[in-house]
């Protein structure tokens, strides 16, 4: 199991089996358009599904909420066309999610939808539509801020500065910088 030698940290240990069976799902289910992608690969969406469901679990989130964002997790990154900004490849990962529920008689949740569909977006943008959507609400602006930081604090693979720590958006993010930086040199040497 990739991450298997961060799993048993013990910040891990609550979100451990969540992050096991999304990882199985992704490994199994979840086709990318670009496998030979060098900064949008499987390894990415794993460690940002760990991530997520560290500060979904920090928040204090429901099952049925962290698993949304374990959702997100594995297929945000799944439509993308290049390794670029790409934007629009958010949607298409919302398109393919959609597609993937209908096909598999699986349950459709709105807020996976609304934030794979937005997570390539400005803030504001992503912030505003999900607002406006009556079913998502409040809590669907805190499922995409912990995304978006989740998705952000793996950026370090770009580089030692390829994030601006002061653009995340949440106290729980802040914290885990350290401990991002640290999941990245442990996933080069475990094995997906
Ligand atoms: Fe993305
Ligand atoms: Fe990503």
């Amino acid at each position: 199991m990739f991450l298997a030698n961060v799993l048993n940290d013990s910040i891990c240990q609550p979100i451990k089996e969540p992050y096991e069976r999304w990882y199985a799902f992704m490994e199994k289910n979840v086709e990318f358009w670009l496998p030979d992608s060098e900064w949008h690969t499987k390894t990415h969406c794993a460690r940002v599904l760990l991530l997520s469901l560290i500060i979904g679990h920090q928040k204090g989130l429901s099952d049925e909420e962290k698993n949304a964002l374990g959702m997100v997790a594995v297929f945000h990154d799944s439509r993308r066309l290049d390794d670029g900004i790409d934007k629009g490849h958010g949607a298409r990962a919302a398109a393919y999610y959609k597609d993937y529920c209908r096909a598999h008689d699986l349950p459709f949740d709105e807020q996976t939808y609304y934030i794979t569909y937005y997570h390539d977006q400005d803030d504001s943008l992503g912030l505003s539509e999900i607002a406006k959507s009556p079913r998502l609400g409040e809590r669907g602006v805190l499922l995409y801020q912990i995304f978006k930081d989740a998705d952000a604090l793996d950026r370090f693979r770009l580089g030692p500065d390829g994030l601006d720590v002061k653009f995340l958006r949440t106290e729980e993010g802040r914290q885990l910088v350290e401990f991002a930086k640290d999941l990245l040199r442990k996933s080069t040497e475990s094995k997906a």
